[in-house]
C-alpha cells in the first residue's frame, strides 16, 4: 500500500532529497517485522533503499535477541535495505545512529544522544533503537536490512520497557507529525549512507562523537570469553568499534552487549 495521507504530504515534500530512500516507500497495516518485509524483498532482488513502514508489528525485534515493543500507531516501524560497499559495511549502525538522531532533531527540535552502537537516547531514556541484520542478495553481493523503531507515543508498552523508555510524545508534551519525523529520518539516513558510501567516513564519526559526549568517559561493563570486563569508554574507532581504557590495557569491543555504570 501507499502510505497514508498522515505520511503522505511530509514524504511527497521531502521527495527530491530523499535519494534512493524516496522511491519505492511501501506501508503496511501491521506485519509480524517490518525487517522480515525487507529481507524478504532484499532475496528477491529488490533495489537498495526501498522502505518498509508499518502501523504495528506483532513480532518487532531488538538488539540482542529482545522483543520490540510495536503497538499500533504508536511509534515509527521502518526497515530499509542497504548495499553500501564492503569496507564501510561495518559503518552502517553508526551512521544509522547519527542518522535517526539527526532526523528526529529535525523534525521535533530535540537534539538526542547516542550510546554505542547506536542507541538513541534523550536523558537517561531510550528514544529509538536500530537493529541492522545481514544477508545475500541473488547475485551473491552482500547486502544489509537495517531496521529503526521510534517510540512516538507514550501508549501501551510493556511495564518493562515503559520504566526506561520514553517518547517524541512524552518529551515535547505535543501531537507530534509521524510523517514528518519519518521523512527527516530518511532524508538524514539518505546524507549519511551517501558519506559512506562516498568515503567521508571521518564525517560519519564525527557526528556519532558529537552526540556521545554524556556516554564517552562512563564505566562500561561487557563480557568477553566468558568473563565480565569494565573499563571506560573512550572513542569509537574507524570501524566503529568502542574503545575501552581497562586497568592495564587499551581494548577495542566490536560486539556484544555493553552496560553502562
Ligand atoms: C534495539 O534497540 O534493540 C533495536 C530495535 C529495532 C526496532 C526496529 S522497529 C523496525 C524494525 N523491525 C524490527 O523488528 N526491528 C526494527
Amino acid at each position: 500500500m501507499n502510505p497514508p495521507d498522515e505520511f503522505a504530504q511530509a514524504l511527497a515534500e521531502a521527495a527530491p532529497r530523499l535519494g534512493a530512500f524516496g522511491r519505492n516507500i511501501q506501508w503496511y497495516h501491521t506485519v509480524t517485522s517490518t525487517n522480515d518485509v525487507a529481507a524478504r524483498l532484499a532475496e528477491q532482488g529488490a533495489d537498495a533503499g526501498v522502505v518498509i513502514v508499518a502501523d504495528a508489528q506483532t513480532a518487532g525485534r531488538g538488539r540482542h535477541g529482545r522483543t520490540w515493543a510495536s503497538p499500533a500507531g504508536a511509534g515509527l516501524y521502518v526497515s530499509t535495505i542497504l548495499r553500501p560497499p564492503g569496507e564501510h559495511v561495518r559503518l552502517v549502525p553508526i551512521a544509522a545512529g547519527v542518522a535517526v538522531a539527526e532526523g528526529v532533531e529535525a523534525s521535533t527540535g530535540l537534539a538526542p544522544a547516542l550510546k554505542w552502537p547506536n542507541d538513541v537516547y534523550v536523558g537517561s531514556r531510550k528514544l529509538a533503537g536500530i537493529l541492522a541484520e545481514g544477508g545475500t542478495s541473488p547475485n551473491g553481493r552482500a547486502h544489509a536490512v537495517l531496521g529503526f523503531g521510534i517510540n512516538v507515543l507514550p501508549a501501551a508498552y510493556p511495564p518493562d520497557v515503559a520504566a526506561r523508555a520514553t517518547s517524541l510524545e512524552t518529551e515535547l508534551g505535543r501531537r507530534v507529525d509521524r510523517g514528518l519525523v519519518l521523512a527527516c529520518c530518511l532524508r538524514a539516513l539518505a546524507s549519511r549512507y551517501a558519506d559512506l558510501c562516498d568515503g567521508r567516513v571521518a564525517d560519519v564519526i564525527a557526528a556519532w562523537r558529537g552526540r556521545a559526549a554524556t556516554t564517552l568517559g562512563r564505566q562500561v561493563e561487557w563480557t568477553s570469553e566468558g568473563a565480565m570486563q569494565r573499563g571506560v569508554a573512550e572513542n569509537i574507532d574507524a570501524d566503529g568499534a568502542l574503545v575501552v581504557r581497562t586497568d592495564g590495557a587499551v581494548v577495542r569491543v566490536s560486539s556484544g552487549e555493553v552496560r553502562w555504570i
